[in-house]
């Protein structure tokens, strides 16, 4: 048992975060007014080579025009094995205004890697006299992103989420998939002839859980590829919601209802938890640590299970 108190994450709802290239300017309007918490503006994977430079153009207008309302606005920038990310960072934070909230950052495989970028914003944040810290965000989606992910969480003060990539995550560990996330047809237990499909995601969702946890950032699942099967996604939101994760991307809008109904606490499970911290409330003023409620036991660990679901509810209801 530790004496330190665990960190708190970001009070804000980063249930869904919408993908658009920063090449396809048409989309933006759209994703402002889309119900996803957090949107995230790409620089990298989904912009060719060549369209760098007019993708980085075009985000930087639309971060100064565009009205996001309350969301969230992150750019993805280029990964730090790229000619193009400083480029990235320089002309962001001198030329976007005060409405950036944040900037991701792929591929990141140890704690030098975030290191550099914030000692490059701390820089440009101080030279141009920018009142608004930048967060980050992180994507682990390599060998090393995992094998380092605890050093990672806790390389700055500016990390505020981190995700998991599951394509190039898949790629890096050499993993016999071209899906992105999701049910992988050869990865199942058989028991008396009969296939019973597992998660090879599993673990690496819950060391970024746990990382995460310790370091006070956002768990947060990655794409899901397949957009026409709504089912599929759910399944996997709600195996990553099951083991911590506070929300996940949208590669297409139609993800997006998808992911704010998995990780939208629901009345019922918020309405079970009340009735848990009361339970918990009237065995207190009896004396007493532990009860039932509905047959079943609570304890003063069970305070905190519900709070989390309490917390998150009246977070994303504000
Ligand atoms: N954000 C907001 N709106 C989007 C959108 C997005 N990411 N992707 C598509 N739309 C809009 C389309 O413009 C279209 O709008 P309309 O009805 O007004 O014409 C509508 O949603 C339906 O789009 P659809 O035709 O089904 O998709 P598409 O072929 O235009 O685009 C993708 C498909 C996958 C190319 C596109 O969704 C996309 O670019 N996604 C993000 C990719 C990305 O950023 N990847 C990096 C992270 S992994
Ligand atoms: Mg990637």
């Amino acid at each position: 048992m530790s004496f330190r108190i665990q960190p708190q994450p970001p009070a804000r709802p980063n249930r869904c975060q919408l993908f658009g290239p920063g090449s396809n300017p048409k989309l933006f309007e759209k994703m402002a007014a889309s119900e996803a918490d957090v949107i995230n503006i790409d620089l990298e994977d989904s912009v060719a080579p060549g369209d760098k430079d007019a993708a980085l153009r075009n985000t930087i207008q639309a971060i100064n025009d565009v009205d996001w309302g309350r969301k969230t606005l992150s750019v993805r920038i280029n990964g730090l094995d790229s000619p193009f990310w400083y480029r990235d960072v320089v002309d962001l934070l001198e030329q976007a205004g005060e409405r950036l909230d944040q900037i991701m950052i792929p591929k990141a495989g140890c704690a030098a890697d975030i290191y550099a970028v914030d000692a490059l914003v701390t820089s440009i944040e101080a030279a141009k006299g920018r009142k608004k810290r930048i967060a980050f965000e992180v994507i682990i989606e390599s060998a090393a992103g995992i094998a380092h992910v605890e050093e990672i969480a806790a390389a700055s003060p500016r990390l505020a989420a981190m995700s998991l990539g599951a394509a190039d995550f898949a790629a890096s560990m050499g993993m016999q998939t071209t899906g992105i996330g999701g049910t992988q047809e050869n990865y199942y237990m058989l028991h008396d002839g009969q296939k019973h499909w597992s998660d090879p995601w599993h673990w690496a969702h819950v060391a970024i859980v746990a990382a995460c946890r310790t370091h006070g950032l956002l768990p947060v699942d990655g794409p899901f590829g397949d957009f026409s099967d709504d089912d599929g996604f759910r399944a996997q939101a709600w195996r990553s919601a099951t083991l911590g994760m506070v929300g996940k991307w949208a590669i297409h809008p139609k993800q997006i209802a998808l992911a704010n109904e998995v990780f939208t606490p629901s009345d019922a499970a918020v309405t079970e938890a009340r009735e848990i911290l009361q339970a918990m409330e009237d065995a207190k003023a009896r004396g007493e640590g532990a009860t039932t409620y509905k047959g079943r036991l609570v304890d003063i660990a069970s305070i905190k299970q519900a709070e989390v679901v309490v917390k998150q509810a009246e977070m994303i209801s504000r």
